[in-house]
């Protein structure tokens, strides 16, 4: 284990001399909430003890769904939640998730021949406790909109339109409405978000670009809309594979350019999951641990994060070489880092893991890049929301915790909605020893947005040792007053547990302001969100 490094005391650890200039008269289009959105698959103990508990539980739960998370929950103002998955939602049957509880049969999860042996039963053998039914009322209860992922490889087309149905058609206007209605859903769930498979150069049918796109025709035209808008979002690139992209929209179009207005978002996933410096590209040895991490492990991560900004602007080049207008967005519906197994804090869940400080400088330093490409980006979804990769909480049985990532969604929740700002980040560049080589990247990253008088600036500082001493400019406006919120430790490996749910925890301090500029010190290792309010 690496030693902790002294942190935030502002005479504590040395710093850099560093600049912001936030750009008011350069907006960059509106943040749309939805890029705050997060991932449920039915794999592991994400939705069978982190959301769904039951209701004759002695957990807290609100009609059987753990109340605790739904408080947590409204509290960042979840926009948008993606279920049932993942690799998970091609194996689904949405049928067997509906109709009396007692009646729905139990089925072999998708993830079930990966399970560890100690997982418990009901990860393996699933039993539709939880369908389209109990996961609307979850994001009715927090205010969410749900994103139904459908099955494109082993269901026909036709139990897509079906689905469809059930969700939306009009109170008593077909069987399928008066199912819904059985259920104590009298009104139609207006279900607007619908993925058209997952994944499907993988376990989504192995397809190639050009099949996938053909069936992704095939599937999308005339759907029953029941007078509900509906936006399709069709299965995208795995991280840089722009021969993907590319090869899917030029079928798309083959049949005319007009196809292109079926198309809402093209999903892009990107894992940050390689710590080996460069040594392997094997998934499975490639990997690093969560917790147990040196210096270069954690430079290394952040480094991995920064792709992001150029998956996003690679894929958005090569789309809008075919789709001019760009018509279609990015929905970046699967991102986060993934660890290798060890670090689960509950043994037996599947692709659990605990994030620390240095996820949750990370998944600040990705939501940053999305509210900086507002015109690009419509929608986000962070992998996955609970007791999975880059968790915003943990939950076991009646043990709760929020994770430093469930702090940064906190946190940046008020850029949602914001104007987008250009603003310019100037600071030395971090280096380090990737083994004998040296690397580097940047030094103080981050997004601006402006609610009325109000601007929001998020910032991570990655280097571990050293504080930004920044001059933070606005052109053009006068300070009123600012607070700052930080999240930062003497330790970059600091998380919560369900034992100590508070080792990391934000802290709101107000700043000094000196008129046109407000000097500010961003800590080591930290990731920051100042509220300025303008004159
Ligand atoms: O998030 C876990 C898995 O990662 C998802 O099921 C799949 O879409 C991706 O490969």
């Amino acid at each position: 284990m690496v030693p902790k490094y002294s942190s935030f005391a502002s005479s504590g650890p040395s710093a850099r001399n560093c600049r912001v200039e936030v750009l008011l008269d350069e907006p960059l289009g509106t943040i749309s909430p939805n890029i705050y959105g997060h991932f449920t698959e039915n794999l592991g103990g994400v939705v069978y003890d982190g959301i769904w508990v039951g209701e004759k539980s002695s957990i807290p739960n609100v009609n059987g769904i753990r109340r605790e998370l739904v408080e947590q929950m409204r509290k960042i103002k979840a926009p948008v939640i993606r279920f049932p998955g993942g690799c998970f939602a091609d194996s689904y049957d949405w049928r067997d998730g509906i109709g009396p509880a007692d009646k729905r049969p139990r089925r072999t999860n998708f993830w079930e021949q990966v399970e560890p042996p100690n997982s418990p039963p009901i990860h393996k053998y699933d039993p539709n406790q939880f369908g389209t039914n109990e996961f609307v009322h979850f994001c009715k209860l927090i205010g969410s909109q749900p994103y139904l992922a459908a099955n494109l490889r082993s269901l026909p087309a036709e139990e897509f339109y079906r689905w469809v149905e059930y969700c939306n058609s009009p109170a008593g206007s077909t069987t399928l409405a008066e199912m819904r209605a059985a259920s104590g859903n009298t009104e139609p769930f207006q279900v607007r978000f619908w993925g058209v498979g997952n994944e499907s150069w993988g376990c989504g049918g192995n397809f190639t670009a050009q099949e996938y796109a053909v069936e992704f025709r095939r599937f999308t035209t005339w759907v029953p809309s029941f007078g509900q808008e509906l936006s399709f979002i069709a299965s995208g690139p795995n991280d840089d594979s722009w021969d993907w992209t590319r090869g899917f929209l030029e079928e798309i179009v083959r049949k005319g350019a007009g196809q292109l207005r079926s198309i809402y978002g093209l999903a892009l996933h990107y894992y940050a999951w390689n710590l080996s410096r460069g040594r392997t590209h094997d998934w499975n040895a490639g990997k690093g641990d969560a917790l147990k991490f040196d210096v270069a492990d954690w430079y290394e991560l952040l480094r991995q994060g920064e792709v992001m900004e150029s998956l996003i602007t690679g894929h958005w080049q090569i789309m809008g070489e075919i789709d001019r207008e760009h018509q279609i967005k990015l929905v970046v519906d699967e991102w986060g880092p993934w660890y290798r197994p060890g670090s689960e804090m509950t043994p037996g869940d599947i692709l659990e893991q605990t994030p620390t400080l240095r996820d949750a400088v990370f998944s600040g330093m990705t939501l940053d890049i999305f509210n900086q490409h507002p015109e690009k980006i419509a929608m986000a979804n962070c992998a996955q929301l609970i007791n999975c990769l880059n968790s915003l909480y943990l939950a076991h049985e009646d043990k709760f915790c929020v994770t430093p990532v469930g702090h940064v969604f906190d946190m940046y929740a008020a850029h949602q909605g914001g104007q987008s700002l250009r603003a310019v980040f100037s600071a030395p560049s971090v280096h380090y020893q990737r083994d004998a080589n040296p690397a580097s990247f940047a030094g103080l990253t981050g997004s601006a947005s402006l609610h009325d008088k109000v601007l929001v600036l998020t910032a991570v500082n990655p280097h571990v040792s050293e504080a930004c001493e920044t001059e933070i400019g606005i052109p053009g406006a006068t300070i009123k007053s600012a607070t700052a919120t930080v999240l930062t430790s003497s330790d970059i490996h600091a998380h919560n547990s369900f034992e100590q749910r508070d080792v990391i925890v934000p802290q709101t301090r107000t700043v000094e302001t000196k008129g046109h500029v407000l000097p500010y010190r961003f800590p080591p290792a930290s990731v920051t969100k100042l509220v300025v309010n303008l004159q």
